[in-house]
């Protein structure tokens, strides 16, 4: 059963990465989602939905970078919205997502503001998001062989589990046009730390009801993961807050150069993820 089921509780996603609080306003003609879906996803003021500034969102990427995004965990279009703001904007974009209210959502809201945005639910199991049992735990992603010139995966990889994760970056390496980067985040550790773990455990989990609440993996575990399917890190940024996410680009070896993560050397401090009383799954559907 869910974590909220068993103990009349659910713990939400850990913050979904965008820090800062813009306080700027919205404009009126796309739709903000409701509160209770970006808290779903993390931050929750609307200014973090918005891009007003129209850079892209992410900077320094290679020409040609927004021709085709797909969006990993796309959530309630947070990233999608702000790149619907953005110059150049996606001239595709593909956006997936476990959660059907949310996936909805964004059909209903986002689409028809901009009809080259297209969201679809990627129906496998969550213990909160998507609890049907009988879902498989990981399916291919419904996007071509070498599309993507750019994947993001946005506080994704922070709630797959080891076995999800190793599907999903293969299926990264499937998905990624060969100059594709993927920009992504994650929780890692270093395993030489916990001598109690065996060579095939590889991730820490925080809930013991939901382990996808949050997962850390082990930094030398992933760089052979990455290795492994062709892939390797050209772009690390560290934490803010010691232990939080990193920002890692990613692409295809003999693309860029190769970087090692260095150290996380941030301050020390605080970032669960918040605890919400009702049933995600219900939300938006
Ligand atoms: C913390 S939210 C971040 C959402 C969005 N990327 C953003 O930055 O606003 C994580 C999202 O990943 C989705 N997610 C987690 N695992 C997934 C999976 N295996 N397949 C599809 N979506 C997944 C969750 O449903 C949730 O919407």
């Amino acid at each position: 059963m869910p974590s909220w089921s068993v103990k009349n509780l659910l713990v939400r996603r850990a913050h979904a990465g965008a820090e800062g609080d813009g306080g700027s306003s919205v404009p009126p003609s796309l739709p903000i989602p409701p509160f209770e879906m970006r808290q779903l996803v993390g931050p929750t003021d609307p200014a973090m939905f918005d891009n007003l500034s129209g850079a892209p969102i992410f900077a320094d990427m290679p020409d040609g970078a927004y021709d085709y995004v797909f969006d990993f965990g796309s959530g309630c279009g947070r990233l999608a919205r702000q790149m619907m703001q953005q110059s150049p904007r996606p001239t595709t974009y593909r956006g997936i997502d476990l959660h059907h209210g949310m996936v909805k959502w964004c059909q209903e809201n986002l689409t028809p503001a901009n009809p080259d945005f297209i969201f679809a639910h990627h129906n496998v199991f969550n213990p909160g998001f998507n609890p049907d049992p009988s879902l498989p735990r990981f399916a291919p992603f419904p996007i071509e062989d070498g599309a993507a010139t750019l994947m993001i995966a946005w506080s994704v990889f922070t709630h797959t589990t080891q076995r999800q994760t190793e599907h999903y970056v293969k299926e990264a390496a499937r998905v990624l046009d060969d100059r594709g980067i993927l920009v992504s985040t994650w929780f890692l550790f270093e395993k030489r730390n916990f001598p109690m773990m065996q060579d095939f455990q590889n991730a820490l989990y925080i809930n013991e009801f939901d382990p996808t609440n949050a997962t850390i993996f082990d930094r030398t575990w992933l760089a052979g993961l990455l290795s492994s399917a062709g892939l390797q890190v050209i772009l690390a940024r560290p934490p803010w807050i010691r232990g939080f996410q990193w920002e890692l680009h990613i692409a295809k070896k003999g693309q860029g150069t190769q970087v090692e993560l260095g150290e996380d050397l941030a301050p020390y401090g605080k970032k669960p993820p918040p605890v919400v009383t009702q049933d995600p799954s219900k939300i938006g559907n």
